[in-house]
């Protein structure tokens, strides 16, 4: 099974609010179309779930936020989640849509339902499940990233491959001259921070790209603007982006 995480930069707009980046997810799905194995999709919230967060003053801590903001961010989020979900049907996909609460009590995954997942897209059903605004209890909720998901499903499915689809080519060593980091064996690049992101931008997927590796998976960031190198990168061919060798 290979566990593939669609950037919120990639599929959405981040400089423009509530903009999908609909071309780009379609050339998503025609190449995710051209892998013959299982595949578990997840997906951030881009310029739908980010930007009603900012707005709401929403983060990962679990508190008692406005419950206005929950709502948008939710609704929202089932936006953004129904426009993949139609670009995959449109190319012939069989997408299976899962809300993160069909698998997490509070900020813990269900194991039983998690190991549902794999079952699901061995079917041929591609699950496709996203960041989102969750309760948490006694009145407080959190934002879940999609690449905290990615970390609790790998945690527990162990995919042959987990891949993080991005804006950019991979990490870069230097921001300024974009030069590439082709491999990491479980040091951390320095990066600066995003600030308009609530989930922690690079940051965040860095941090969990490096558990993931640390529990044995490779795991690659490729730039989903070239789909094509996420095939290549599941074929195993010539592989663009950076990877972080699991041990
Ligand atoms: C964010 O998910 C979800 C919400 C803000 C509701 P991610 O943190 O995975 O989103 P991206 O990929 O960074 O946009």
């Amino acid at each position: 099974m290979i566990l593939i995480k669609l950037g919120g930069s990639i599929i959405t707009n981040k400089e423009k609010p509530l903009s999908a980046r609909k071309k780009t997810i379609d050339n998503l799905a025609k190449s995710l179309k051209k892998i013959q194995e299982p595949i578990v999709i997840v997906h951030g919230g881009g310029s739908y779930g980010h930007y009603w967060s900012v707005k709401y003053d929403m983060h990962t801590k679990e508190k008692k936020y406005d419950l206005r903001g929950v709502a948008i961010v939710k609704n929202s989020m089932i936006e953004l989640n129904k426009i993949i979900l139609d670009s995959f049907l449109k190319n012939k996909l069989k997408p299976y849509c899962l809300p993160p609460t069909d698998f997490m009590a509070g900020n813990k995954p269900i194991t039983k339902k998690v190991r549902e997942i794999e079952k699901i897209s061995k079917s041929g059903l591609i699950p496709v499940t996203f960041g989102d605004a969750l309760w948490y209890g006694q009145n407080k909720t959190f934002i879940l990233s999609g690449d905290k998901i990615m970390t609790h499903i790998a945690k527990i499915l162990k995919p042959k491959l987990c891949i993080f689809a991005l804006n950019e080519d991979g990490v870069y060593s230097d921001l300024k001259s974009k030069e590439l980091i082709h491999e990491l064996k479980g040091e951390r690049p320095l990066i600066s921070e995003n600030k308009m992101d609530v989930t922690g931008g690079m940051t965040r997927k860095i941090e969990e790209a490096s558990k993931i590796s640390k529990m044995g998976m490779n795991v690659f960031f490729v730039n989903g603007n070239k789909p094509e190198r996420i095939v290549k990168a599941v074929k195993n061919r010539k592989f663009e982006g950076t990877v972080f060798r699991g041990k």
